[in-house]
C-alpha cells in the first residue's frame, strides 16, 4: 500500500451520507448535515472532498466558518456563506464571471441569485448592494 502525500482515504460511510443528501437537494429537498468530531479527525477535508464532488455534480458550495469559544454575528456562517456571492454582485460581476469565479454554471448562479434576491427582498443587484453595504459583506472592491 502506498501511504504519503496528501490523498484522501476512507470516510466512504460520511460520504455516502453526504452525497445521498446531496441527490435529494439537486431535486429539490434540501436539508441540514451536521458533521461532528475532535478537531484534526478529518471534518474539513471530508468536507471539501464533498464539495468537489458536489460542484462537479453541478451544485454551488459556499464555505461560513464559526469556532467555538469567539463570539460571531448572529448567524454569522449563513452570512459568510451567502456574503461571497452577494461580495461578487456589490463588486459588479456579471453573472458569467461569478459562475467562472466559482467554477459553477451560469444556471446555478442565476438560481442562487433568484434565491438571495428573495432572502434578503432585493429587486436587483442595486438593492443587493446597498443591502451588502449595509451589513457589511461588501467591501466596495
Ligand atoms: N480521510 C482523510 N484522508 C487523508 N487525510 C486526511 C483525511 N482526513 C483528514 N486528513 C488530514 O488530517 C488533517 C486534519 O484534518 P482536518 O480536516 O483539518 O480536521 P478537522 O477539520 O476535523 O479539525 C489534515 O491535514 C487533513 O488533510
Ligand atoms: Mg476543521
Amino acid at each position: 500500500m502506498a501511504v504519503g502525500g496528501d490523498a484522501f482515504v476512507g470516510r466512504e460511510l460520511e460520504l455516502g451520507v453526504l452525497r445521498g443528501r446531496l441527490e435529494r437537494a439537486l431535486v429539490g429537498a434540501g436539508s441540514l448535515v451536521m458533521v461532528a468530531g475532535e478537531a484534526g479527525i478529518g471534518k474539513t477535508r471530508t468536507l471539501g472532498e464533498f464539495a468537489a464532488a458536489a460542484r462537479a455534480r453541478g451544485a454551488l458550495t459556499l464555505w461560513g466558518s464559526s469556532f467555538e469559544g469567539d463570539w460571531h454575528p448572529p448567524y454569522g456562517p449563513w452570512v459568510e456563506a451567502l456574503g461571497e456571492v452577494l461580495r461578487l454582485i456589490s463588486a459588479g460581476r456579471t453573472t458569467r464571471q461569478i459562475a467562472e469565479t466559482m467554477t459553477v454554471s451560469r444556471a446555478t448562479v442565476e438560481r442562487h441569485i433568484t434565491s438571495l434576491y428573495r432572502k434578503i427582498g432585493a429587486r436587483g443587484r442595486a438593492d443587493a448592494t446597498s443591502y451588502a453595504l449595509r451589513q457589511g459583506v461588501a467591501d466596495g472592491g
